[in-house]
């Protein structure tokens, strides 16, 4: 026969554990509840981003050019860090890429000889302009908006992959 106190004993132990398992919760459930509405809550800004002087980038050449998401969230670390195909056609023509594939996000790779862009994930083929050559990709590679400043430094626009994808479905 179990006494009062027992009994007492167990009831606040239960709730002690409820009360660790809702903290534990909370402490999980928090930072990914905040993820999520973060960009319903907070547009990320549109901030002009360095990728290089114009000497990097050889004409009719296709370079990977890194920078920094200009709306990292705070725990982003280093996928903060991205990066974009830059595509020189001639002394004034630049086009950016996007490095993630339109299908599921994976970073695309350049493969000069066959100028084309390879996505090791699924197999997702594209031309050397952004088109879909084959595979599971829905849509080109999205392009970003690029300019050379007056000291000759090579800029892009980058937008974050989520508000990419609403604005190209
Ligand atoms: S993520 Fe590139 S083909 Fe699927």
């Amino acid at each position: 026969m179990q006494s009062e106190s027992e009994l007492t004993r167990r009831q606040f132990l239960g709730r002690v554990s409820l009360a660790l398992s809702g903290l534990a919760a909370a402490v999980v459930g928090v930072p990914i509840i905040a993820y999520l509405l973060s960009p319903l809550l907070q547009p990320p800004p549109e901030e002009w981003r360095d990728v290089g002087p114009v000497e990097n980038f050889p004409i009719g050449a296709t370079v990977e050019a890194a920078y920094d998401d200009p709306s990292p969230l705070p725990w982003a670390g280093q996928t903060a860090r991205t990066a974009v195909w830059l595509r020189r056609g001639s002394e004034t023509d630049f086009t950016a890429f996007g490095v993630n594939c339109t299908h599921l996000g994976c970073p695309v790779n350049w493969l000069a000889d066959a100028d084309l862009f390879m996505c090791p994930c699924h197999g997702g083929v594209y031309y050397g302009d952004g088109n879909v050559a084959g595979g599971p990709p829905p849509r080109p590679l999205t392009r970003l908006a690029v300019r050379v400043t007056d000291d000759q430094r090579v800029q892009v626009l980058p937008r974050p992959l989520t508000q990419t994808i609403v604005r190209s479905a």
